[in-house]
């Protein structure tokens, strides 16, 4: 494989809670690389959601650091390139790691439209002319251009999803993260995401999914990793994690899921 560029390196990450008896991340080190579709596999618990809500700070970490674009992000203040203190601004860093759950997180009582365009023209001071043609634009990349003005409610989860990313696609970030976009989708409707999140992979879209599909793992990711306790247990590419395991928790893990 080729060496790509470095975009985010985590080390050492940690988030404990009550005193260090949870440890919900126990030293996670990885580095994520312009370009990597990055799949993050484990049991229930295992600290897959603490680790993607960590790189974008919606999670504080209590120890070890990441470091984005030449800053450790997990410091308040940090010296610029001038040698000046300055403030970590946690809004543009957002901007730059679009973010999708599990539950949509549309606003219900705002159209589609409005949904797209809210964060574009606030945070990113978008006039409502650029925001609604982009926001089209990419409302029509998957297939529902003809529901800008209808409400969440009226579609279906599998459109919700498909809005919800790129609703944060709109704000044009490095990075997108997944955390199981399509686990609370009725089986018919996993597909259309899936398809959509192949096609931003085949773009060269930078990705970290925590995911159930073993077949998307396989097929699109160039990475596996597979925690278990906190802990960052066994990583590598999809054949060597699907096809040589190492670790007996991984091998106890896909003999589950597989
Ligand atoms: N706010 C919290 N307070 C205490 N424990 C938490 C909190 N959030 C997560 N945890 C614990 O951290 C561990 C990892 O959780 P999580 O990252 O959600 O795992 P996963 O996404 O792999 O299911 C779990 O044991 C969970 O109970
Ligand atoms: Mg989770």
């Amino acid at each position: 494989m080729a060496t790509r560029d470095s975009l985010i390196q985590v080390t050492d990450l940690k988030k404990h809670y009550k005193m260090g008896t949870i440890k919900a991340l126990d030293g996670v080190t990885t580095t994520i690389n312009k370009g990597d579709v990055m799949v993050v596999i484990g049991p229930s618990g295992s600290g897959k959601s603490t680790f993607l809500r960590s790189l974008n700070l919606l999670e504080e970490p209590t120890g070890g650091s990441i470091i984005f674009e030449g800053v450790d992000i997990t410091k308040k203040k940090y010296k610029n390139a001038q040698g000046k203190t300055v403030k970590l601004d946690i809004d543009a860093l957002r901007q730059k790691m679009g973010m999708v759950f599990q539950h949509f997180n549309l606003f219900p009582h705002m159209t589609i439209l409005e949904n797209m365009v809210l964060a574009p023209m606030k945070v990113r001071g978008m006039s409502r002319e650029e925001a609604e043609k982009k926001a089209r634009a990419l409302l029509d990349r998957v297939g529902l251009a003809d529901r800008a003005d209808a409400y969440p409610i009226q579609l279906s989860g599998g459109q919700k999803q498909r809005v919800a990313i790129v609703r944060a696609l709109a704000m044009e970030p490095e990075v997108m993260l997944f955390d199981e976009p399509t686990s609370a989708l009725d089986p018919e409707m996993v597909g259309e995401v899936l398809d959509v999140m192949k096609e931003l992979a085949k773009e060269g879209m930078t990705m970290v999914c925590v995911t159930h599909e073993m077949g998307f793992a396989r097929e699109v990711g160039n990475r596996v990793l597979f925690m278990a306790d906190g802990k960052l247990l066994e990583e590598g590419t999809p054949e060597q994690i699907f096809e040589h395991p190492q670790n007996l928790r991984l091998q106890d893990f896909l003999s589950k899921v597989l």
